[in-house]
């Protein structure tokens, strides 16, 4: 049973820095967001480097059912339930743009895309009402869904809505073509080079790396999905949410992509003549229970469903939520724009991540911001409306801390998989969870994973696990 569905590359690892460098900016995080504003940012001329810890598009990216859809099951509700219209209409107006910018990047390099229709549907009659204010608040936000046609799918539904000629793509295919795109533009990737920290005077940007090398940049760019530099208290802002997917083949896959609204969610695309994706039973990271049995789960529903197909690939993955719905690209703190971050997509990240990215060059660039700007701010008082859920996180953050799931002193010893033999997280000393669907360490408090010989997976930790 393997992992990558979408394949992982089989070229070597472009090198890490040697000797000391300096670029206009820096980048790091090879995922979509990492790639598509150094891409930009090429383009017009700037040096670029991009240092990514792994491989490229080998996080969230390479593991997510990549539907480019600006229907985002019931995100405009999300949206609506914490900002004013104005707001959801400029988040509304990004994610086309970023559409538009991805599909136009797709075509013009010949990366293998189709199209399809974008369903939210209902299997209840409280989920019904879920589907009702999604139209609602969609049309308040300006999107145009349709109402109450037939998604004909293989179990009743209760109601629906639905945009057509959303988009499909593999996210790997898209990640080499960005690469190609960077190179082909003067632009440098480093794998396997991690940031373990930054310094920031009034030159420039000195970033530490796991590598001997020095790397200096006027910009730095944080596309690390949660911010590796804790600066600015974004691991108290965003919440890292993992979910499950299945790929089965030899079935025959509904024709579009698909997002429930009733719990727990389940995610429907094909990949295939005969290759159906299932996704679903989402929860904050490390806090599962039973990660594996999530595995099983939706593998039983997709025989239920799709009966006689094969399971060939299983795997789980996270992405990050802000409090209110909306993404981030923007200042890492306030009023200095030398640290620059992209994060916050709440498994939407395809459109997002380009009208970030958009964002972003202009912030680096100069010139006007795009009008729908407001919606990707990192400081606004639009996001302080979010601030109750904020706390909401933080106090459950402090009941694990009562739980005993945070240890304040030195790092203990890993001496077992579970409770109190549990090892801590090195970003603020979380007690860690074993995740036996992913043969992983993962922290409750803000989501760092590490793999099983102790190094790190996912951060906000930068530092490994002594084992
Ligand atoms: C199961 C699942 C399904 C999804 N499906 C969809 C979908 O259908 N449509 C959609 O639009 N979105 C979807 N998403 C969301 C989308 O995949 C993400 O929002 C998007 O891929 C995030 O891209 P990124 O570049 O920000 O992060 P990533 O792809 O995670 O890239 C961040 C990179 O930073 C690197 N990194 C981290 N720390 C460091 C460090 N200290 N130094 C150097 N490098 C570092 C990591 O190794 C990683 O490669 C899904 C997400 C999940 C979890
Ligand atoms: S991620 Fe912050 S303590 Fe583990």
């Amino acid at each position: 049973m393997s992992h990558a569905f979408w394949g992982s590359p089989d070229t070597p690892a472009r090198p890490a820095p040697a000797g000391d460098s300096t670029y206009d900016v820096v980048v790091v995080g090879g995922g979509v967001s990492g790639l598509l504003a150094a891409v930009l940012l090429a383009r017009a001329g700037k040096s670029v480097a991009v240092l990514e810890a792994r491989r490229v598009g080998q996080g969230t990216t390479g593991h997510s059912t990549a539907k480019v859809s600006i229907l985002q099951g019931s995100r405009m509700s999300t949206i609506m339930d914490h900002h004013n219209s104005s707001l959801a209409r400029d988040y509304v107006e990004g994610n086309r743009e970023g559409q538009a910018w991805l599909r136009r990047f797709l075509e013009d390099n010949a990366v293998p895309h189709r199209t399809a229709t974008a369903w939210t549907y209902a299997t209840t009659d409280e989920g019904a009402v879920k589907v009702a204010e999604e139209a609602q608040a969609s049309q308040a936000a300006g999107l145009v869904v349709e109402r109450g046609a037939d998604p004909a799918l293989p179990f009743a539904v209760t109601d629906a809505i639905s945009l057509p000629d959303q988009v499909l793509i593999d996210p790997v295919q898209l990640v080499d073509a960005l690469v190609a795109e960077l190179e082909a533009h003067g632009g440098v990737v480093h794998e396997g080079t991690r940031l373990m920290g930054a310094e920031v005077d009034d030159h420039n940007v000195l970033v530490a790396t796991d590598a001997e090398a020095r790397v200096r940049a006027d910009r730095l760019v944080l596309a690390t999905g949660c911010p590796v530099l804790d600066r600015g208290g974004w691991f108290g802002r965003l919440t890292a949410h993992r979910s499950y997917a299945v790929a089965v083949r030899g079935v025959t896959p509904p024709d579009g992509m698909y997002l429930s609204v009733d719990s727990p969610t389940r995610s429907l695309r094909p990949a295939a003549d005969d290759v159906l994706l299932v996704g679903g039973n989402n929860h904050v990271t490390g806090r599962g229970p039973d990660e594996a049995g999530h595995l099983v789960d939706l593998a039983a529903w997709a025989d239920e469903h799709f009966p006689g197909g094969e399971v060939t690939h299983r795997w789980s993955a996270q992405d990050w939520h802000g409090p209110s719905g909306l993404p981030y690209a923007g200042a890492l703190v306030p009023h200095d724009e030398r640290v620059l971050v992209m994060t916050g997509y709440a498994k939407w990240g395809f459109t997002n991540a380009a009208a970030g990215a958009l964002v972003l060059s202009k912030r680096i660039l100069g010139g006007e911001l795009p009008p729908w700007e407001p919606a990707w701010s990192t400081w606004s008082a639009a996001d302080l409306r979010g601030l109750p859920d904020v706390l909401l996180a933080n106090a459950k953050v402090a009941a694990e801390m009562v739980a005993g799931h945070v240890t304040r002193g030195p790092l203990s010893k890993l001496t077992g998989r579970s409770g109190e033999s549990a090892p801590v997280c090195t970003h603020l000393g979380g007690r860690l969870r074993w995740n036996d669907a992913e043969q992983s360490w993962d922290c409750p408090l803000h989501g760092s994973r590490f793999a099983a010989d102790g190094s790190v997976l996912d951060g906000p930790a930068c530092k490994r696990l002594e084992l």
